[in-house]
């Protein structure tokens, strides 16, 4: 595997490649990660896996420092997963002298779930994958369905944007708790890491309970909220939504979502499950 620090060695290295897939990471490397590697390796002839952690995405007050860098670590499953390039640029690669002067805004969409407490965050994601897919010129990218609100703001980029990527939706993987994967669960306690378990419970059960025929999402919705308050959670929201659109779900709608995200201790998590309904419920 190759590990390259710059533009310049990137782009030469592309030359020599046909069907490139991408997968864009901040590092700090676990399962659900892998898991859009190898569904990279079963799309492209060669996998580039960019590590970087984007500053422009996090807030005044977020985790940008204590974010975990563990790239010795990354690099050696990296190898045992069959990529083929791992791309690390300095931050001074990607933003020269800590400037970036044009960036692409996601529509409305990036106020709304995550964007109404992390503002800026979603225009710091699609400004920075654009410069990925610029530099590397994939023909495929893999993101996980994890980061379902980011997925979106992405899919609607390349089609508005016209670029010429297919981007790859890869399902969550979750611990046997059924916990998420993600490199924030590293902060949890292990108290906390099994009482996190009831975020993806309280999706499930708004999953089950939907799929059963209860359209009456706003007491769904307020029930788990509920629940996990009493359970020592902060509930940023937990919301039924419209799958593709993100909009809010209508009683008409089969393919929906339902998206969460909570702090435990001082963890910030999120979570979601699809719903699809068959088309004559
Ligand atoms: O999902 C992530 O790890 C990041 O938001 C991404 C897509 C690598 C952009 O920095």
């Amino acid at each position: 595997m190759l590990i390259i620090h710059t533009i310049t060695e990137l782009r030469a290295w592309r030359q020599q490649n046909k069907r490139v897939a991408l997968v864009p990471t901040m590092g700090n490397l676990h399962e659900g990660h892998l898991s859009l590697v190898r569904a990279a390796k079963a799309h492209a002839d060669a996998v580039v896996v960019s590590i970087f952690v984007n500053r422009i995405q996090f807030g005044i007050g977020e985790d940008f420092d204590q974010y975990p860098r563990t790239l010795e670590q990354d690099i050696e499953k990296l190898i045992a997963e069959g990529a083929d390039v791992v791309f690390v640029p300095a931050e001074n690669e990607l933003y020269p002298n800590g400037i970036q002067r044009y960036f692409v805004e996601p529509p409305a969409i990036q106020n709304e779930l995550c964007g109404r407490s992390r503002p800026g965050h979603f225009r710091g994601v699609a400004t920075v994958v654009t410069k990925l897919f610029n530099i590397v010129q994939p023909d495929v990218a893999c993101f996980g369905k994890k980061d379902y609100q980011q997925l979106a703001v992405i899919k609607g980029m390349v089609q508005d944007l016209n670029m010429n990527i297919e981007i790859i939706p890869v399902e969550i993987e979750r611990a046997k708790t059924g916990l998420a994967l993600s490199s924030r669960n590293g902060y949890l306690t292990d108290k906390e890491r099994v009482q996190a378990a009831q975020l993806s419970a309280r999706l499930q059960a708004i999953a089950k309970a939907i799929a059963e025929g209860n359209k009456d999402f706003a007491a769904l919705e307020n029930s788990a909220v509920t629940y996990l308050q009493q359970h020592g959670w902060q509930v940023d929201y937990i919301e039924v939504r419209q799958a593709q659109t993100l909009t809010k779900a209508q009683i008409t709608d089969n393919d929906l979502v339902i998206v969460a995200a909570a702090v435990l201790g001082t963890t910030r998590l999120i979570d979601n499950i699809e719903v699809h309904l068959s088309h004559s419920k």
